[in-house]
């Protein structure tokens, strides 16, 4: 994509260097491990309740065209802040590159129960914010499939143990992907 401008790039703006947030600024002097710790606490992690992913914009568009991904992120992330709901808010949102269902986009699943939707334009979102993320209502009409995941269960050992193992069962086998 060299040389050309991003979709999204402000043409008054782009190329003049972008102001640092409170947190950029914050962020930036840490050390990468407090940084870390730091950021999780901002954007709400230890209060979620519901974490909504989003193919929106992937490298390689197969569920939708770029632009209705772009816009429903941006319109998922919108709503969010609009109604409080992110940063603290209990609802975690994520811009996935692909979720690999790769058809009948833009692709959304929410956990903890594990609902796939389809087709997520910005009447489908908002009712997935409404029904779903804060009723806690499944949107049938645009439920793709379920699948609630069963495991997740970690010792709190230690302040630093939600990343270790809680027994043979939770072994890692090998890196993520
Ligand atoms: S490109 Fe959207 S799920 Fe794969």
């Amino acid at each position: 994509m060299s040389g050309s401008r991003h979709p999204e790039a402000d043409p008054v703006t782009e190329g003049v260097p972008r102001r640092r947030s409170p947190w950029e600024e914050e962020l930036a002097g840490l050390p990468p491990n407090l940084a870390a710790e730091r950021k999780a606490q901002l954007i709400g992690v230890a209060n979620a309740r519901r974490h909504i992913f989003l193919c929106a914009d992937p490298t390689k568009p197969k569920c939708a065209p770029a632009e209705r991904g772009r816009v429903a992120w941006k319109y998922l992330k919108g709503r969010l802040a609009e109604l409080g709901l992110q940063d603290d808010g209990s609802i975690l949102r994520t811009r996935a590159d692909c979720l690999r269902i790769c058809a009948d986009g833009p692709i959304a699943v929410v956990y903890p129960e594990g609902v796939w939707y389809r087709r997520c334009d910005p009447p489908v979102l908002e009712r997935i914010v409404q029904e779903h993320l804060l009723g806690g209502r499944v949107v049938e009409e645009h439920r793709l499939t379920t699948r609630e995941l069963a495991g997740g269960v970690v010792s709190p050992r230690s302040p630093h143990s939600d990343l270790e193992s809680s027994g043979p069962e939770g072994a890692a086998s090998g890196p993520d992907r």
